[in-house]
């Protein structure tokens, strides 16, 4: 098993969500990020045949499944509260007609009931200190039926102190973004509330190509680095 706990590297700066994201967007997309390596792969296999349907992309970013949803036949609205990855996000999709992408967070969302066939939530949840009224307009916002797929680092990775993500500019200043631990229950006990049905729960972990490809994770193979979870909405 690997290292357990927070790096220790002095001379960090830690970040609010927003500032951090802001800060990290320009570069956000360079270079390898082993919990996207391991986790799109997974959720693009989950989410499977989308054209023609409608996708909130809730927390988009720089508007990566914006942009491969988009590739697969969806009309995407996109919100992301950070303006720099707004920014990041309109120019990626700037060429496609079926995405449109828009400042807002979660708690101001003012999309009627029932609007999309589907939400994605990619890496996002640890940044909410709490689950409820993050699901709660998750659930809103889906028809009847609707798909729900979402992924996260690991809640293992905050339990254990390494509770931020963190990330290094140009000049090699590390910036540490806080998270949030959410356990497999808190989402179970949230999603039989709500009446969201779980259809699948992955924790794809570190695995041997993983650590070839990219070696600062020796030590920490084995671990499991994305929590993924989908779900429909039922009928209550
Ligand atoms: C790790 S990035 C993931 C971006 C994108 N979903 C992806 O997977 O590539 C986390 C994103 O969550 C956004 N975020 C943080 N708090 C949020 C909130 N309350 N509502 C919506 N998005 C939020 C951040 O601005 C940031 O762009």
């Amino acid at each position: 098993m690997g290292r357990l706990g927070p790096d220790d590297r002095p001379g960090y700066q830690t970040l609010e969500t927003i500032v951090g994201y802001d800060r990290w967007a320009p570069t956000y997309d360079n270079g390898s990020n082993p919990l996207i390596a391991v986790e799109q792969q997974v959720m693009l296999d989950l989410i499977g045949n989308v054209s023609g349907q409608k996708i909130l992309d809730l927390g988009c970013g720089t508007g990566r499944y914006s942009a491969l949803l988009a590739d697969k036949g969806a009309s995407i609205v996109g919100i992301d509260p950070s303006t720099e990855m707004v920014a990041q996000a309109r120019d990626k999709v700037s060429s496609l007609s079926s995405v449109s992408i828009s400042h807002g967070t979660i708690d101001d969302m003012r999309f009627e009931d029932g609007s999309f066939d589907v939400v994605v939530s990619a890496l996002v949840a640890s940044h909410l200190p709490d689950l409820d009224p993050f699901l709660r307009e998750v659930t809103r916002v889906l028809k009847s039926c609707g798909r729900f797929f979402l992924s996260d680092i690991h809640p293992y990775w905050a339990v254990s102190g390494h509770d931020y993500v963190e990330f290094f500019d140009p000049t090699g200043q590390e910036y540490r973004i806080p998270q949030h631990s959410h356990l497999i229950e808190e989402y179970w006990v949230l999603f039989k509330e709500l009446g969201l049905r779980l259809e699948e729960l992955r924790e794809p972990k570190i695995e041997s190509w993983l650590v070839e490809r990219l070696p600062f994770l020796d030590g920490y193979q084995g671990l499991p680095l994305a929590l993924i979870l989908s779900a429909s909405k039922g009928t209550l």
